[in-house]
């Protein structure tokens, strides 16, 4: 198979990998087995692993390390990207350790170092990567307890942390982890995950506009009539999914992270240069230029919120989200919230910015559309059917099925002037012929080189809440809130949905 072209390229353009031990809390939770471990094992597949990583599992089960590298080659077998290879995994996995310990016992730290301070003493690397990937509730245990211990100082490297989502559940709670944070680690050592931000075709947002002269120039309000960005899952509240979900609902869970990512690298001023501190200046505006609401109303008028009745979904009967597991049956968590945005800014000024995302939707995908204005209608306004075909629209795909494809009007062949739409399309798989990366991987040899692009930082993730807390504060505060719309499990989506489209001579694209 051909060489990923991709991988020269962006080897070159950034910093190279350290290595050094990660630990990673939270060792026994999904996370670890299902992305984190099979991340790393994939590095290690492809070569770019730095040499003599090791991984410390630190969770409050008592496990020895052979039960605990056991779970994840199990784990590993069935999700790794590019298969298991027993042979690679049996020298990778004499590289994971586990360490017992309670998130708030302070001797479990201590004896952490002492292992940690063996394990250099050995030839391991001085350099620290935590990852916090436990539950947040033990997000400040933890994080105070490695400053106690005085984990978070290296003589000889570098220490890093690694925080998971959800950075808070609003404002205030991100303010107060923000703050724990940076007793223990300094914001440039301070990676806030977002996986959106890892995935292939979110990075190669940036690419698109500031690498191509074609797409910049229309980049602006004089030609993008509208933009849309849609993130659906099919999935419901498996997997006891439901006890998390119901206390957070899709604002929390993907528009405050995920999709406001994605919007600000849809919507950002070109950097001034590629570092990290460049271009999340540039994202953190957008935010900041985001309308806010002036009443619950206001809210009401631009914001749908929803839940899924019961229905069928790739030809399976489900239940309604009240009648999930662990969700509470006269819940008000939305499952489905679609928004209309304005982005107050030169460029920006009057183009509706459309979001929607919810579970239990007829399919999985991501997109971003970005709907031109029509072309003067002078010349071909007679051929047959022009004014009821779609205009120029820019389709990125961020998945499944990667790639960005153009929509344009053709002439059919033949004597009449017909107009046709076609697409031009680009498919990764095609383009470059290897499954791309997954986002884990991308984020954790970001983390290892000390390159915080793709992590949000302190001022984007509270900029963030204080936009979303406007709506979380009218649904669940206003005397007279905005009310809770319904749609079938498998269908696209409330029809209140396409009202709030409608009412702008605009409609949702069908993906
Ligand atoms: C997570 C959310 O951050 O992203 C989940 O908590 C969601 O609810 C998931 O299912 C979607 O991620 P992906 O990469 O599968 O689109």
């Amino acid at each position: 198979m051909e060489e990923n072209p991709f991988r020269e390229t962006d080897l070159s353009l950034r910093n190279r990998p350290e290595s050094c031990v990660v630990v990673i809390f939270g060792a026994t939770g999904d996370l670890t087995h299902r992305k984190l471990v099979p991340a790393l094992y994939n590095l290690a597949l492809d070569g770019d692993l730095p040499a003599g990583l090791k991984v410390v599992g630190f969770a409050r089960r008592d496990k020895s390390d052979e039960v605990f590298r056991e779970g994840l080659r199990e784990l590993n077998q069935k999700v790794s990207r590019q298969g298991h290879d027993e042979e690679l995994w049996e020298k990778f996995s004499e590289n994971i350790h586990y360490h017992q310990s309670n998130f708030n016992e302070k001797e479990g730290y201590a004896r952490l170092r002492e292992r940690l301070e063996e394990m250099e003493k050995n030839g391991a690397s001085p350099n620290r990567l935590f990852y916090i990937a436990s539950a947040p509730e033990f997000f400040d245990d933890i994080l105070l307890n490695l400053k106690e211990s005085g984990l978070n100082e290296s003589e000889n490297g570098w220490c890093r942390a690694v925080v998971e989502k959800p950075f808070g559940t609003d404002l205030a709670t991100a303010q107060h982890l923000n703050q724990v944070v940076a007793e223990t680690f300094q914001e440039k050592d301070t990676y806030r995950i977002d996986h959106y931000l890892g995935k292939e075709t979110a990075q190669n947002i940036m690419v698109l506009r500031f690498a191509n002269a074609l797409f910049e120039v229309l980049w602006n309000n004089r030609f993008i009539d509208q933009v849309q960005i849609t993130c659906a899952e099919d999935l419901g509240m498996e997997g006891g999914r439901g006890g998390y979900y119901d206390k957070a609902g899709a604002m929390r869970d993907m528009v405050q992270n995920h999709l406001l990512q994605l919007l600000s690298l849809i919507a950002m001023e070109p950097p001034a240069d590629l570092s990290a501190d460049g271009v999340r200046d540039e994202k953190v505006k957008v935010l900041k230029c985001m309308r806010p609401f002036s009443s619950a109303e206001e809210v009401g008028e631009r914001v749908v919120r929803a839940q899924y009745t019961s229905g069928t979904v790739n030809g399976n009967e489900v239940v309604g989200y009240r009648r999930e597991d662990r969700v509470n049956p006269g819940s008000m968590t939305e499952s489905y919230v679609a928004l209309k945005i304005f982005i107050d800014n030169w460029r920006w000024a009057g183009v509706p910015f459309y979001m929607r995302v919810g579970k239990r939707l007829p399919k999985k995908g991501t997109e971003i559309s970005i709907h031109l204005k029509e072309a003067p209608n002078v010349l071909f306004n007679a051929a047959a059917g022009a004014e009821a075909m779609p205009g120029n629209v820019l389709v990125i795909r961020i998945q499944p099925d990667e790639g960005i494809s153009l929509g344009i009007r053709s002439k059919r062949p033949g004597p009449a002037a017909t107009l046709q739409p076609v697409k031009m399309d680009f498919r990764y798989q095609t383009s470059f012929g290897k499954s791309s990366p997954e986002a884990y991987e991308r984020l954790l040899l970001d983390a290892m080189a000390g390159d915080a692009t793709l992590f949000a930082r302190k001022d984007e993730v509270e900029t963030a809440w204080r936009w979303v807390d406007q709506v979380e504060d009218a649904w669940h505060k206003a005397a007279s809130p905005p009310s809770m719309a319904e749609y079938a499990a498998g269908s696209w989506g409330p029809k209140e949905a396409d009202a709030l489209l409608a009412s702008e001579g605009h409609e949702w694209r069908r993906l």
